[in-house]
């Protein structure tokens, strides 16, 4: 019988958090829902799975995919987990809209997207929860990024504002929501970088000088704690300025850039309540906070800046 089913995932910002989120500091993330990833699985008479994501380069056979393959590692640790016998007889065709390596989430929401096409393809959506989920997508993070938080395939997972805390035996995961949604111009540096390698380079940073960077991943998770508390009582004033201290401490830690600086500088000028570079850093994207009276002047003022694009995205 013919077969095809669909599934999407969203992108994501951090708001606050990102890297302190590492080492178990608390952050924040939202869903930017208008950014997606998406994949189609459709039954085919091939006994072999043909896999097609033309963003990321790849039309091939599942059986010679490349070793670490991201697509192929997905299918074979969701079969593995899921209990499938055999992978085989459908083409998986993954597409996104969310630039690749630029911080917003890209490859959680494809692992994300996969899986619950995955599931919905041997009908077990409905019984497989969104905890579920993120620990599948969080097995194939890892075996891209080395140490990744679980910050983003929970966001990307849950689909919600989250509150997350790395710690042992179970991640602490809150959603919760502002009384209004934020709006947020994404503004795009076009410089592209891989989390793994900035996040190694905190890494050894740190291994370097603990006692600084552990006041400086402190300090953020301070932040994040009072940006919870402003977010949930609709205080933008003071979710501007912690997104503002946020971005300084990020420059602290060297995963700011020249190009970041500019674009973050250039919303607060043009009126944002506050701008920070967001995800890995060293390229890829920054968010500032606006509102409906302060939109097209900070869109301008981030584009006039050298943003290759700008995204408005209201999140929570
Ligand atoms: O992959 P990105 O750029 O969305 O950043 C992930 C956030 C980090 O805190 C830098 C890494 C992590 O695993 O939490």
């Amino acid at each position: 019988m013919h077969k095809m089913v669909e599934a999407t995932a969203p992108g994501k910002v951090i708001l606050f958090g990102e890297h302190a989120v590492v080492y178990g500091r608390p952050a924040i993330a939202a869903p930017v829902t208008r950014l997606r990833a998406s994949a189609v699985i459709e039954s085919s008479g091939d006994a072999d799975v043909l896999l097609i994501a033309p963003d990321l380069g790849v039309r091939g056979r599942l059986s010679e995919a490349e070793p670490g393959d991201p697509l192929a590692a997905t299918l074979h640790l969701s079969q593995s987990r899921l209990a499938i016998p055999k992978l085989g007889g459908f083409s998986l065709t993954v597409t996104s809209d969310i630039p690749i390596a630029g911080g917003l989430g890209s490859g959680a929401a494809i692992s994300v997207a996969v899986i619950r096409a995955f599931l919905a393809y041997y009908d077990l959506a409905a019984t497989t929860g969104r905890d579920q989920i993120s620990a599948l997508a969080y097995e194939v993070e890892r075996l891209h990024h080395g140490t990744p938080s679980g910050i983003d395939n929970t966001v990307v997972a849950y689909e919600q504002m989250v509150y997350f805390k790395r710690q042992e035996p179970l991640d602490r995961i809150e959603v919760f929501s502002p009384p209004r949604p934020l709006r947020l111009a994404v503004g795009d540096t076009g410089l592209r970088s891989a989390t793994r390698d900035v996040v190694g380079d905190v890494r050894s940073q740190w291994l370097g000088d603990r006692t600084r960077f552990e006041q400086i991943f402190d300090a953020c998770g301070q932040i994040a704690e009072a940006g919870r508390g402003a977010i949930a009582a609709g205080d933008l004033a003071a979710v501007g300025r912690l997104m503002n201290e946020n971005h300084e401490w990020l420059v602290e830690m060297t995963v700011s850039n020249p190009r970041l600086d500019q674009l973050v500088e250039a919303a607060r000028r043009a009126g944002a309540l506050g701008a920070k570079l967001s995800g890995a850093g060293r390229g890829g994207n920054m968010i500032a906070l606006i509102e409906a009276e302060t939109q097209a002047t900070v869109t301008e003022a981030l584009l006039a800046a050298g943003a290759v694009r700008v995204w408005v995205s209201d999140v929570g």
